[in-house]
């Protein structure tokens, strides 16, 4: 019989791997004792409620673009790739340099990846994790060979530096991986993707879009900027990275004892510990970084690795586990061998 022309054997599936990593914290750095003279607040309460000492704020002028784009630049040297082997560009952030363009074209250019298809996401700070997830989904699909991921905020553009609830947790900053497909290589072995729209009031900026611009007659209502249910978002974020986590190791028939290396979102240290501790993993396996960066929403988890990976703490082979949450509310989980 003929084989029919239009039925093509179908490709094997491709391992994932994260071949380079990078990350760009703008130099100024805030510390606690200065917010002490912003707001009603101490160095001791926002050290022993979040952990937190100090933070990195972008200069005047300072982009998300550019923060991402120096991160990226980081990435491709330790990838050791150049910008014009780069099919597609995936930028998480929820504080774009503007609606249109994307920041993803934006960074293109500033990086000159003249191939690339870019797009930006919106999944707040757990949205480098699920960018990993779509590209990795592009890679073994065989749609796309190489492709930057980039996790990029300046969350001091949104902060409202009058309200001691929000100002005191956030920073800026921006890191980025490069994936690829590798022949026999380690990569991501499972992921967990997890949303509830229910929840989103606990955690929003209500204003700037277009559900509620911001006119003339509401522009000194502050809609502009972040509000936070501390408590219950903090609850939210303990019982999903957890939950999430769990799943995600029983899908890659993993033990929490197998893992080198547990990569959390960086929001609060009371949070990273409750997590650790439910999931039988010694704080010394967990990276932390916020007492330095503070929660840079999508570039919080994307920074740490880059930390990670720069400071030796994963070995070829070993299981590292990336865990997030964020508004929307979103989270996510993924195991890596790295
Ligand atoms: O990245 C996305 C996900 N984000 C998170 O996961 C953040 C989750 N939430 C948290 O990390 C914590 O809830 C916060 C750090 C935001 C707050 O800590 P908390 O222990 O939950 O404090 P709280 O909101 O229950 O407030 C306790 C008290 C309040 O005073 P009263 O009402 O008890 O008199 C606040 O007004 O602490 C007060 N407070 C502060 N005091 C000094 C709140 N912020 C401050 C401050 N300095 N900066």
């Amino acid at each position: 019989m003929t084989p029919n022309p239009r039925t093509r054997t179908p490709l094997p599936k491709r391992t994932v791997s994260i071949i380079g990593t990078g990350s760009h914290l703008p130099e100024r750095v805030l510390t606690n004792a200065e917010l002490e003279k912003l707001v009603d607040t101490t160095d001791e309460w926002i050290t022993t409620r979040t952990g937190i000492k100090e933070r990195r704020i972008a200069a005047d002028g300072e982009t998300t673009s550019d923060m991402a784009a120096n991160a990226a630049r980081a990435a491709m040297e330790d990838a050791g790739i150049s910008a014009d082997e780069i099919d597609l560009i995936i930028l998480a952030t929820i504080t774009p340099d503007f609606f249109m363009p994307s920041t993803a074209c934006v960074v293109q250019t500033k990086i000159g990846a003249t191939r690339a298809a870019c797009f930006d996401i919106s999944a707040a700070c757990s949205g480098f994790l699920y960018a990993i997830e779509i590209a990795q989904q592009f890679i073994t699909s065989h749609t796309f060979n190489t492709i930057l991921v980039i996790g990029a905020d300046k969350l001091s553009s949104i902060v409202n530096w009058k309200d001691r609830n929000t100002c005191v947790l956030f920073g800026d900053g921006a890191g980025a991986a490069i994936l690829r497909h590798r022949a026999h290589g380690h990569g991501v072995i499972a992921t967990r993707m997890g949303s509830n729209g229910g929840l989103a009031d606990l955690l929003q900026v209500p204003g700037g879009g277009s559900a509620c611009p911001i006119t003339a007659a509401n522009v000194g209502q502050d809609l502009q900027f972040i509000r936070m249910e501390g408590r219950e978002t903090f609850k939210h974020a303990v019982t999903n990275m957890v939950d999430s986590a769990r799943k995600v190791l029983d899908d890659a028939g993993l033990q929490s004892s197998d893992l080198a290396c547990v990569i959390p979102h960086q929001a609060n240290l009371r949070i990273i510990s409750a997590v650790a501790e439910r999931l039988e993993v010694p704080l010394d396996r967990v990276m932390v970084n916020l007492d330095r960066y503070g929660n840079t929403s999508a570039a919080a988890v994307a920074i740490a690795l880059d930390e990670a990976n720069r400071t030796g703490r994963m070995k070829v082979g070993d299981y590292v586990l990336l865990v997030v949450f964020g508004g929307g509310m979103t989270w996510a989980s993924s195991v890596i061998q790295w």
